[in-house]
């Protein structure tokens, strides 16, 4: 439980790692473990709802993942189908936007056709925003977003850049990595720039709403200075 005068982050970015250890130490195939994944996500989207947070964004497929097994991109695809029509109900009765952010090449049409109508139906009336990052890389995004702006003719600036790439949300306050890996992995490169950085142990699958609240009590210690200083000495 957060006390209440725990300040909560506006946006929360998730690099959801460890699915496959997690799996892995159970003896079972890797896509188990990205059920379970699955399962974690929809209980920490339902607590981030309750607790405030207005944006979640969450790594779900790399533009690196394409390298994985035939096998486990296939199911990773599919997971995420079949997340997208499980979650609907709850998602419109909790009033959360789905997005997507990524590129759509190599995704499937259905695939997409699905995202489409998801975000949609979740865009009118809302009170959390959960972003996808799915065949998400940072690099993409920037690169894409500089070809946009050059499209446009305008030239880009530190402050005007934002609005070139996938969405506009506030950039990430806190980004929480699970399964002890110190790595960005390519993800939200730009929106970056000044988050808190939250590394656990604990695997994905096994992230909970008390791991959630860990995270944002961590944060609360955290001095920000964005890079100028408080007390000057
Ligand atoms: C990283 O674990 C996880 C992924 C590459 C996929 C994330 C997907 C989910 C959490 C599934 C649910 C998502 C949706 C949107 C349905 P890993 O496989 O790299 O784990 P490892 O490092 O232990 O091998």
């Amino acid at each position: 439980m957060l006390e209440k005068k725990t300040e909560i982050p506006k946006h929360i970015a998730i690099i959801m790692d460890g699915n496959g250890r997690w799996a892995k130490e159970k003896n079972k195939p890797r896509v188990f473990g990205h059920k379970a994944g699955a399962e974690a996500l929809r209980k920490v989207v339902t607590h981030s709802k309750k607790i405030g947070v207005k944006y979640l964004t969450v790594y779900a497929f790399s533009t690196e993942n394409w390298k994985r097994s035939k096998e486990e991109v296939e199911a990773l695809m599919l997971l995420f189908k079949a997340y997208i029509s499980s979650e609907r109900k709850d998602l419109l009765k909790n009033k959360i936007r789905f997005v997507v952010s990524g590129r759509k090449e190599g995704v499937s049409e259905s695939l997409l056709k699905a995202i489409d109508s998801l975000e949609e139906a979740t865009s009118k009336d809302y009170e959390m925003t959960l972003n996808i990052a799915f065949n998400y890389g940072g690099r993409s995004e920037i690169v894409d977003a500089f070809n946009k702006a050059m499209a446009t003719g305008e030239k880009v600036t530190e402050e005007n850049f934002s609005k070139f790439l996938y969405n506009q949300f506030p950039d990430p306050e806190l980004l929480i990595r699970t399964s002890g890996e110190f790595r960005i992995s390519n993800f939200l490169l730009w929106q970056i720039a000044y988050s808190e950085i939250y590394v656990t142990d604990v695997y994905w699958p096994d992230f909970s709403e008390k791991d959630l609240d860990k995270a944002i009590e961590n944060f609360n210690k955290r001095e920000r200075r964005f890079g100028g200083r408080l007390n000057a000495e």
